[in-house]
């Protein structure tokens, strides 16, 4: 039911809107040419363009109660219209869809709601934001970089920045101008579906390269919003929300550990973060959502944050507190939270906050906080110059270019990790016959994982340009005189196996696992076939893995002569091949430790270290 309200029903709801709204979607000739004037409950006169000059106190003062709470709350694509916009103007929509729009239609769509906006009562410009993780997402023809923890493994601070820079400049293309991003969990556990979101299990490098990261973002005008505030990567096995074995759980922190996680989230405001997403997830038995002390008196107060603070994907109602929207809505606002993501009950949750503060249980200090956060940042935005962003400036005309291709298959090279190698079958010497198999080998969907054109991943299809590492041999195949074969009846005539194996794409607690293992059920279908071939070849076996994380293979190591972690490597993977060659070096090192078993899992005995990583 969960994944049709996210997945199917957002789809059929936005193309058919889409189609319904066609005359507001990208016709700039709807744009206001002048101050249309509108007029508050006190008769005072204002418009969009009456706010230049005026700080983020002065225009909260000039808005009615009902234009403040609407700022406060932030829709799904799929269910705010246009009409919506022009009666209540929310503070923001975000996406989460299946559809894959070009950047230009998303601009085009975006300028619609933003007319509709300008034409409302209070005349605020709205923010889109999405989760351009690792690239645009829910765009087709973007480039899809490697996932965090690649990046992690990759461990270029500056390389880091610069995919930064060359992400928001894809964002600005699409004008979804707030990115969720980057998470800076610290990985405890492989067992939680998030764990290719985190960048290590060592707070230092996830605390600099999310600072490098939000600092790329931010000096190319995108808003980062560092998440989840905080502790969600430590949460133990066991305690997760409902049903889920880990996802949204519980972490037990001690005072050291909290300071640590916390450092990252510093480091991100010092980096210019000005948002910043709230976990589902509780620390020390307390939800993170409603943690009064943490968001209130140390995030805004101790770490002085003075951008703002919205909720995750309808978090208000899994608070303890309450069990009424109301309820959760006073909560949530009292405990700090600047902007509720409320894909479906926005409105709702508007109503509510005029309620709350008519009846005192919010107070109007809170609730002017609050706007005056979010008015802020879109100040600093440039939100209010030039609201149809026109005047933003792009390195590159359009999405997919080469040099940002060049960046992620650099980041890529750099993030494969060499954890064994035997008898030195690697660098593959020239004139070899490979025979590459495995279900891995040729699929840009398993090397984009979730988050990739839809929240649980693409089909290979969807994915435009990139190459797969079977097609990164095919590139280099003359210049290193390889004989390329795929076809398992012709194994005779191979030198050696490239077995491609992996995990099926999966987002969130969707890939939270018990087993960890390749052949389990988050094992990419065909594996278990893919692995017996090689094993019964008898021929000189790498096996190139393509997953989220460190997955268990302790019953596969002895089969195999080389074991190359690619992790997640995006719509540049087919770089793995350079590196295989040898024309590339190996330079990645584990970013998290790898188990032999789930039993020694965080227990200190780990297979591998973090930091490892043989090179040549
Ligand atoms: C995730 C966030 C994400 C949000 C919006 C939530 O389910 O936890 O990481 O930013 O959805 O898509």
């Amino acid at each position: 039911m969960r994944k049709f309200l996210r997945y199917t029903l957002p789809v059929f709801i936005l193309i058919t809107a889409m189609l319904l709204s066609n005359a507001s979607c990208g016709n700039t000739s709807l744009k206001p040419t002048k101050a249309i004037t509108n007029s508050d409950d006190t008769g005072n006169k204002y418009s969009y363009q009456d706010y230049a000059g005026m700080g983020a106190e002065e225009i909260t003062a000039s808005m009615t109660l009902e234009d403040k709470a609407a700022q406060m709350v932030q829709g799904a694509v799929y269910m705010v219209s246009g009409s919506d916009m022009e009666k209540f103007d929310y503070g923001s929509i975000l996406s989460t869809t299946g559809t894959s729009l070009k950047a230009n239609e998303w601009l085009n769509k975006i300028i619609g709601y933003q007319q509709s906006a300008l034409l409302s009562h209070a005349q605020i410009p709205f923010i889109y934001g999405q989760d351009s993780v690792h690239g645009v997402n829910y765009s087709s023809g973007t480039v899809i970089f490697p996932h965090n923890i690649n990046i992690g493994a990759a461990n270029d601070p500056d390389l880091t920045y610069k995919m930064g820079l060359a992400v928001a400049d894809e964002i600005k293309l699409t004008g979804m101008l707030w990115n969720f991003a980057p998470c800076l969990a610290v990985s405890r556990d492989p067992r939680w579906g998030r764990t290719y979101e985190s960048y290590s299990s060592d707070y230092t490098v996830v605390s600099d390269l999310g600072a490098k990261y939000i600092r790329g973002l931010t000096e190319a005008g995108v808003l980062a919003c560092p998440k989840h505030f905080f502790g969600d990567g430590m949460v133990e096995y066991g305690t997760g929300e409902g049903d889920y074995l880990i996802d949204r759980g519980n972490a037990t922190l001690t005072d050291v550990q909290i300071k640590q996680q916390l450092s990252a989230y510093q480091a991100a405001i010092a980096a210019g973060a000005r948002s910043v997403m709230i976990s589902f997830s509780s620390v020390n038995g307390v939800r993170m959502s409603e943690n009064y002390h943490y968001i209130t008196e140390v995030l805004k107060g101790e770490m002085g944050f003075t951008g703002f603070v919205v909720s995750d994907w309808e978090a208000i109602h899994q608070l303890t507190g309450s069990d009424t929207i109301k309820g959760q809505v006073v909560i949530a606002v009292n405990s700090g939270i600047d902007m509720l993501m409320e894909p479906e009950k926005y409105e709702e949750c508007r109503k509510a906050i005029i309620d709350s503060v008519n009846e005192g249980k919010i107070t109007k200090e809170r609730l002017n906080d609050a706007v005056t956060r979010i008015i802020r940042v879109k100040l600093e935005m440039g939100l209010f110059d030039d609201p149809y962003m026109e005047n933003i400036k792009t390195v590159q005309k359009n999405t997919g270019s080469q040099e940002y291709r060049d960046l992620a298959g650099k980041l890529q090279e750099e993030s494969m990790v060499l954890v064994k190698n035997e008898n030195a079958v690697l660098p593959l010497a020239k004139g070899t016959t490979l025979m590459i198999i495995g279900p891995a080998a040729d699929s840009l969907a398993a090397q984009c994982g979730g988050w990739t054109i839809s929240w649980m991943g693409a089909q290979d299809a969807q994915i435009i340009g990139g190459t797969s590492i079977l097609s990164g041999f095919r590139k280099i195949a003359k210049e290193y005189n390889l004989k390329i074969l795929t076809d398992p009846s012709q194994m005779s005539q191979a030198d050696a196996v490239i077995l491609c194996v992996g995990e099926s794409p999966y987002a969130e607690w969707n890939g939270d696992t018990a087993d960890l293992l390749l052949t389990g059920k988050l094992g990419l279908a065909g594996n278990r076939e893919a692995i017996d071939a090689a094993a019964s070849s008898g021929l000189p076996t790498i096996a190139l893995i393509v997953a989220g994380r460190n997955v268990i293979i302790d019953k596969e190591i002895d089969q195999w002569d080389a074991v190359v972690q690619c992790y997640l490597p995006g719509s540049e993977g087919g770089g793995a091949a350079n590196v295989l060659v040898g024309k590339s070096v190996f330079s990645g090192t584990l970013p998290m430790p790898w188990y032999s078993s789930v039993d020694s899992i965080d227990k200190g005995d780990a297979w591998l270290q973090a930091g490892f990583g043989l090179k040549y």
